[in-house]
């Protein structure tokens, strides 16, 4: 299939590219570089020969997205592209709605006009909030607490009724918490913004850039007292994409999968795993909650696994050792 991939040069988007190429998909990534770099497009080239193309687009540029996706003719539309950060939408909300949400409208009115078959959009268990039952199915009620949330959100409804109009078969996944890097330690999480996120942040303080782990909150009710989070291998859920590219015949033409291991972590659990990858004990400090956590989250994965047929393959140990094998890849490679 020939499939278009919307930010296709940051951290999930390239492990996904290295996989639709390896299954012999043609990829064209648009990505407009905000928050990766252009050397992963070499690094995903050297992982897989196959027929990749770049073109450094801005999704919010309706013209100039359009007149670079029509030649290509896409089958297939994977949309990436976005602004992740929980805290960060708090401050600048309204570039996340301009950016999730008019960039989501800008490529589904280029799928329409292309005739586009099919769109798979990257969405978050952040759009459940507060979780109401653990674990988390995709019957869970919608209630977002943030801007990012709602952004995402507001594009799953866009989407639903975007498939309502058109022949377009939508598969949205909502990702718990992706860490890890591809055992190459060719790729990784590399982003060009300050990371907020508990692994890089992990990884900063075992490479020795910052100086300690912060953890919020260390009064929960959970075993360790820490917060409870459902970390899946950015392979697993690159693996979960090719599935939805892949799959023929769906009960549904709008299909919503959860996509997490189904395991819970704690902040304690992740760390003394990374300790183990990185042969490191790491400097922690206790710190207050942060504003916004939940508690516990970790996903039912009975319906990704019965309908897409997918199931995880790493566990918490093989998302450090690649986490940590990729920052000193890296490192030797600076
Ligand atoms: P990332 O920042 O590494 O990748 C996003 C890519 O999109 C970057 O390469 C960036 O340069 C590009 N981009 C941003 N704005 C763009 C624009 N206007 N036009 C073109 N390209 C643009 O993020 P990621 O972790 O790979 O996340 C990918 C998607 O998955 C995002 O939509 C994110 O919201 C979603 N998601 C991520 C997580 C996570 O924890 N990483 C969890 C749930 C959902
Ligand atoms: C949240 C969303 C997730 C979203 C992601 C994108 C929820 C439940 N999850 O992830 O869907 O995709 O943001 O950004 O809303 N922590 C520390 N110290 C740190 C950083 C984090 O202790 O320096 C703790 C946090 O308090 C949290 C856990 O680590 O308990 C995980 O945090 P993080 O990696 O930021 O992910 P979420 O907040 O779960």
């Amino acid at each position: 299939m020939k499939v278009l991939v919307t930010g296709g040069l940051g951290f999930i988007g390239s492990h996904t590219c290295v996989q639709f190429l390896e299954a012999g998909h043609e990829v064209l990534i648009f990505d407009n570089l905000s928050n990766s770099y252009l050397i992963t497009l070499d690094a995903i080239r050297n992982l897989q020969n196959g027929t990749i193309s770049f073109k450094k687009i801005d999704i919010l540029n309706l013209s100039e997205l359009r007149e670079a996706a029509k030649d290509f003719k896409p089958d297939a539309v994977m949309h990436f592209a976005g602004l992740k950060s929980v805290s960060e939408s708090l401050l600048v909300p309204l570039s996340y709605y301009e950016t999730n949400v008019v960039g989501t409208l800008n490529l589904l009115k280029v799928c329409k006009e292309l005739g586009v078959s099919k769109f798979i959009f990257s969405s978050s268990a952040t759009v459940y909030g507060v979780p109401s039952y653990l674990p988390i199915d995709e019957n869970h009620i919608i209630s977002p607490v943030t801007p990012y949330g709602h952004s995402k959100a507001m594009c799953e409804q866009i989407i639903s009724n975007f498939c309502d109009t058109t022949k377009i078969d939508a598969f949205i996944l909502r990702y718990f918490n992706p860490v890890g890097a591809h055992y190459s330690g060719l790729i990784g999480e590399n982003p060009l913004q300050k990371p907020n996120n508990l692994m890089p942040i992990i990884s900063q303080v075992a490479s020795g850039v910052l100086k300690k782990v912060s953890v919020f909150g260390t009064d929960y009710e959970t075993l360790d007292g820490t917060a409870e989070r459902d970390y899946i291998h950015v392979c697993d859920l690159a693996s979960a994409h090719l599935a939805a590219l892949q799959a023929k015949t769906m009960p549904e033409q709008y299909n919503v999968f959860n996509v997490g291991t189904g395991k819970s972590t704690s902040v304690f659990d992740l760390i003394q795993a990374y300790e183990r990858g990185c042969g490191q004990t790491l400097p922690i400090e206790k710190a207050g909650r942060r504003d916004g956590d939940v508690m516990a989250c970790w996903t039912d994965r009975t319906k990704v696994s019965q309908q897409l047929g997918w199931a995880p393959k790493f566990n918490l140990d093989d998302m450090c050792e690649t986490s940590w094998r990729y920052v000193v890849k890296s490192r030797a490679l600076n």
